[in-house]
């Protein structure tokens, strides 16, 4: 697979969907309908769809043969045993809950554990998890390090835990962390790794000041891939390995199961401590069924089982992260200004250096998201001011230092010659800027507001 310059996708394709192109007049009907917010499109309206890499990956064949043989008992479905195998296989906590997508874990941990007087540190919240802690009335502390939102400086894992400001923290208000927690990758912070070294290093202090440490571990095994391959002495390593490493040093986990392991749905929460297990048991309940199918149906948990263990393959994982690289590398030949180094899931386009006449009150990177739709059908999603929301307490914007917009590639589902029109198009829209202005946001909901915000052009 090393012998040619292009990466192979290791797959043939046996499905496909048709995609349509639409007209510049009907882009332009659609977006002024869905209120400049490409959350309100009908997919049917889009060309390239690189909103999220979440829910929308292609399942294999042997995803779709699993689905086959779910077993849809409400209690001990030996459906939901396949899916705890193969999560323990990888991740080998006591306790594994099932839930229906990532929110879910993240609500039913954080109302188990969070609440008013906490606080929880991460490198970065993903924006449900920040907004879960905060529904506790518990504050959300980002502690990436420095170069981790800075997007042109090139490190390795932009998406370690400043280990400096985490131990600070701990000892002001140890007893008021119920967990530190590190998202691996870190999605928010341009979809960037985190090291083994960083995380050993945040074992340590949480051992120091007994405080359990959790994962959000969506791309967790892009996260070993970028370990495997740039971390000293990790070259020879299995991914599985790396990953079961990476889960040997912590005490729990919430997952989305839609990103890294290729589902549709699902997700799950796991954990070593029997009490928090029973807290979240009980929790699970009430929202998301019993505790051996959480929300989703036996199939869902099939495919899942079988997605866990393809994530892990390393012909994939090199596919999917190459991939995302050959579309960064045309961009920065065009000289678009990127986060560099490429993540793993996404490019992100830093829109403060696409558009610097744009204020950030002006949403530049939901300015350029609103541009690329208008000039090709690709989705994109705005990741700046307008998804950070409000801070709780001054009611002000959070006025994030990283306002980029995510080009976010779903795995298995483009082949190059979209990534060469999606260049194109961004490349398009670049050369157009200077005539670019910026947006108003005339609704705003209460919470993440950037899914059903509305916005007028200036
Ligand atoms: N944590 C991270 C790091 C995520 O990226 C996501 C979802 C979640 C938690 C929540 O999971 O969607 O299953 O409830 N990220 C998607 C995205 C939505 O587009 O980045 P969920």
């Amino acid at each position: 697979m090393d012998r040619w310059h292009t990466i192979i996708e290791p797959f043939r394709i046996h499905s496909v969907e048709p995609i349509r192109l639409t007209t510049p007049d009907e882009r332009q009907v659609a977006l002024e309908a869905a209120g400049w917010n490409l959350f309100g499109l009908h997919a049917d309206d889009v060309l390239i769809d690189l909103l999220t890499d979440s829910g929308t990956g292609a399942m294999s064949r042997d995803q779709w043969a699993a689905i086959q043989h779910g077993d849809e008992s409400y209690a001990g479905s030996p459906s939901f045993y396949r899916f705890r195998d193969a999560v323990q296989e990888l991740f080998p906590f006591r306790h594994v809950i099932p839930t229906h997508q990532g929110r879910a874990a993240e609500k039913i941990l954080f109302s188990a554990v969070g609440g008013p007087g906490k606080i929880v540190p991460n490198n970065t919240h993903f924006d449900t998890t920040r907004a879960n802690v905060e529904f506790t009335s518990a504050e959300a502390v980002d502690l990436v390090i420095p170069e981790g939102r800075e997007p042109q400086t090139i490190h390795p894992f932009k998406g370690n835990m400043d280990l400096a400001a985490l131990e600070a923290l701990l000892i002001e208000r140890a007893a008021d962390v119920p967990a530190v927690f590190v998202t691996i990758t870190n999605n928010s912070g341009g979809g960037q790794p985190v090291s083994l070294e960083n995380l050993r290093g945040v074992r340590t202090l949480c051992d120091r000041f007994g405080v359990p440490l959790f994962l959000d571990a969506c791309r967790f095994a892009e996260n070993a891939w970028f370990i495997k391959t740039r971390e000293p002495g990790q070259a020879d390593r299995e991914v599985a390995d790396i990953v079961r490493e990476i889960a040997s040093l912590a005490d729990g986990m919430t997952m989305s199961a839609k990103k890294d392991p290729m589902a549709n749905i699902g997700g799950w929460l796991a954990l070593r401590d029997d009490e928090w297990a029973e807290r979240c048991r009980d929790l699970l309940i009430l929202t998301e069924g019993f505790p051996t199918y959480g929300g989703l149906a036996g199939r869902d948990m099939e495919a899942l089982a079988i997605g866990i263990e393809e994530s892990v393959s390393d012909d994939h994982i090199r596919a999917r992260i190459g991939q995302v690289r050959y579309l960064g590398e045309l961009l920065t030949d065009w000289d678009i200004p990127i986060v560099q180094p490429v993540g793993g899931h996404a490019i992100f386009l830093d829109a403060r250096r696409f558009y610097p006449h744009i204020r950030q009150d002006e949403f530049p990177a939901q300015t350029l998201a609103a541009e690329l739709y208008l000039d090709s059908g690709i989705r994109s999603m705005e990741r700046g001011i307008a998804s950070a929301g409000r801070d709780p307490k001054t009611g002000d914007h959070h006025r994030p230092k990283l306002e980029l917009t995510r080009l976010t590639i779903p795995r298995r589902v483009y082949t190059q010659a979209h990534m060469d029109v999606v260049a194109e198009s961004v490349k398009m829209i670049h050369d157009a800027r200077e005539q670019t202005r910026g947006l108003r946001m005339v609704y705003e909901p209460q919470y993440l507001r950037f899914f059903q915000a509305r916005f007028e052009r200036l």
